[in-house]
């Protein structure tokens, strides 16, 4: 068996703001930013949502693998920033591509949950329980940043990113061949959203800044330089792998410091490390296979390399899995 990702898709919204932009809403620099995360630039969505965002992302990576949507067995959507409650993201996009034989849902794990729902399917399609899955990462951060925090709102962006993933049913080595994933709860306060108001938890009085993203990005960054490694090594261990045999790390897009101390650790050269932080700025759930499928369409994955995903969020949240494309 080899459960393998045959597609990819992507979808960004139309609107760009940049650093030059971010400078006339609060006391930031285009210099700070890019030295400090790398970012130049990222999608904002106006009219796009995370479903929409999704449905364009899953019509791509269905097109790219050559499927059709009511083949489709199950739908996960990774998403933090659904504009609905009920019914969920996936449902939507269920409903949007027209996917009725599909299973649908979501998983909240944060930035990390791109690689939470590819996990998931993997082992839906290793029970036999499916086939087949769409996986995606979608978010519209902007409705949930504070657009007056310096220290946060320059480092998000929208966007979407989705994965066929498909039991092709041969022995020829490609495919998911480790993963690993783990939840660190007691570090949740690093990074957190409460999103809305909870009885007893934010009376008298809903204070508007409860409802946006609050962060210590020094802590964030320290948990993400120690923890990924330690996460990829694992996967690299069920695959039978060392750092070196790998072709490409396609990791969070979080911030460009936080992958070049990644390499280090790894001691692995970054080259091996492609980004797009630079014109996406950190999609969260997204960031990974919108990376993916731009790599995909240049043509900047070959058959039979060896590949590594890994990325970490807010609860905190980590994953990794490593697969032969
Ligand atoms: N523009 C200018 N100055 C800024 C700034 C901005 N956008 N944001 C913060 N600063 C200031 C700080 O106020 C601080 O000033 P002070 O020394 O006068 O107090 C100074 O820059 C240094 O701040 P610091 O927080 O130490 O910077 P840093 O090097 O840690 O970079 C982050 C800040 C947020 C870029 C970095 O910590 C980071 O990327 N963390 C991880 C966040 C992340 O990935 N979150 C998502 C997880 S999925």
């Amino acid at each position: 068996m080899g459960i393998a990702i045959l597609g990819t898709g992507s979808a960004l919204p139309e609107k760009i703001l940049t650093n030059f932009d971010l400078e006339k809403m609060v006391d930031t620099t285009d210099e700070w930013i890019r030295k400090r995360t790398g970012m130049r630039e990222r999608h904002i969505g106006e009219k796009e949502t995370v479903a929409s965002l999704a449905a364009t992302a899953c019509k791509r990576a269905l097109e790219n693998a050559g499927r059709t949507a009511d083949s489709v067995d199950l739908i996960i959507v990774a998403t933090c920033t659904t504009e609905m409650l009920l019914p969920c993201a996936a449902c939507r996009v269920q409903n949007m591509l027209g996917a009725e034989h599909a299973i649908a849902f979501d998983i909240n794990a944060a930035c990390g949950g791109f690689l939470f729902a590819l996990n998931t399917a993997h082992h839906y399609i290793a029970s036999g329980a499916c086939k087949n899955a769409l996986i995606v990462g979608s978010e519209v951060l902007s409705e949930i940043i504070d657009w007056t925090d310096r220290g946060t709102c320059v480092l998000f962006g929208d966007g979407s990113g989705a994965v066929y993933v498909e039991d092709t049913g041969t022995e020829d080595g490609s495919g998911i061949t480790g993963m690993s994933q783990g939840s660190n709860g007691m570090a949740g306060s690093m990074l957190y959203c409460r999103g809305r108001v909870v009885k007893g938890e934010t009376e008298p009085e809903i204070n508007s800044e409860d409802l946006l993203v609050h962060m210590n990005g020094g802590e964030v960054f320290k948990f993400a330089v120690r923890q990924v490694p330690v996460c990829i090594k694992k996967a690299l261990d069920m695959a039978g792998l060392k750092p070196e045999d790998i072709d490409l790390y396609i990791l969070h897009q979080a911030n460009k410091r936080i992958i070049e101390s990644i390499a280090k650790s790894l001691k692995t050269d970054i080259e091996r490390f492609p980004m797009n932080i630079e014109k996406t700025g950190n999609t969260s759930s997204a960031s990974i296979p919108i990376l993916l499928d731009e790599l995909n369409r240049e043509g900047r994955i070959k058959k039979g390399q060896r590949i590594m995903l890994s990325g970490f969020g807010a609860g905190m949240t980590f994953g990794a899995c490593a697969m032969v494309w």
